[in-house]
């Protein structure tokens, strides 16, 4: 199923699209003051959602005894970027050296080839976001960073363009790079298998990679990738 704009796709039931419309409405009309509406956003999560980020938190976790940067290929609308920010907060607020990357074109897919086979009913430019929405992200995350510690330090990056371009250009700039985690949301094979190529040797024993579409058949392009580059004998899934 497809969501109402920017085509990208949701797997809920059409019961479960009528309770979000539902709630959205309300969400909409919410009668809370300005001033206490972030502090009680939790009244409007449901147990999907909040699993999502009960998962990062998990995973962030895991990093937590590492070094390095966290990365996301696909950011869509910026939630785990958001998400991440905010539990480096909580964890470690004055590790300057966690920066958080997030790449993508903001203008949905680039790249889809044969193998990302035909039951997702994509194509480029599928999954896109609202016109200029990078600028509104980056404010989000500016203002996200300015209620956290050592807020002056910039330690966020929002890459615009295509990831066969951007990932290579960004680790000539920043040779320094080691990844610590990598989100893989690209959903498609090319940008996919150019992201694991590119951040291989910024990888170390330990580095935790993330993919949201593995032994995905809607989109099997990110488990190809895999399979072609580190190979799924030689990982621990
Ligand atoms: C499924 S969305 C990411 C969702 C996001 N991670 C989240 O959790 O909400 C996939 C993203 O990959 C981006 N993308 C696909 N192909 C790309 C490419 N070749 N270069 C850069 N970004 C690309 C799309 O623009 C889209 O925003």
């Amino acid at each position: 199923m497809k969501t109402e704009k920017h085509d990208a796709i949701v797997l809920s039931s059409s019961d479960e699209k009528t309770a979000q419309k539902e709630f959205v409405d309300y969400f909409k009309s919410c009668p809370l003051p300005d001033d206490e509406i972030l502090p009680n956003l939790g009244l409007y999560l449901t147990s999907k959602n909040l699993s999502r980020i009960l998962f990062f938190y998990e995973i962030y976790k895991k990093i937590l005894h590492t070094h390095g940067i966290i990365v996301e290929f696909g950011v869509r609308w910026g939630q785990t970027l958001s998400i991440m920010s905010a539990l480096r907060g909580i964890f470690e607020p004055f590790n300057r050296h966690r920066k958080i990357v997030g790449f993508d074109t903001f203008e949905g897919f680039k790249g889809m080839g044969k193998e990302d086979g035909e039951l997702c009913e994509c194509k480029d430019g599928s999954f896109s976001v609202s016109s200029a929405y990078e600028k509104y992200l980056d404010k989000i995350l500016s203002l996200q960073e300015s209620l956290n510690p050592i807020s002056h330090l910039k330690k966020y990056e929002l890459v615009k363009g295509t990831a066969s371009e951007t990932i290579p250009t960004y680790l000539k700039k920043h040779p320094e790079t080691i990844v610590s985690l990598a989100v893989f949301d690209f959903d498609i094979y090319a940008p996919t298998k150019i992201a694991l190529e590119a951040i291989r040797p910024h990888l170390f024993k330990g580095s935790i990679l993330v993919f949201d579409e593995l032994c995905d058949d809607i989109f099997p392009g990110e488990t190809n990738a895999l399979q072609e580059t580190l190979g799924l004998s030689n990982i621990r899934i």
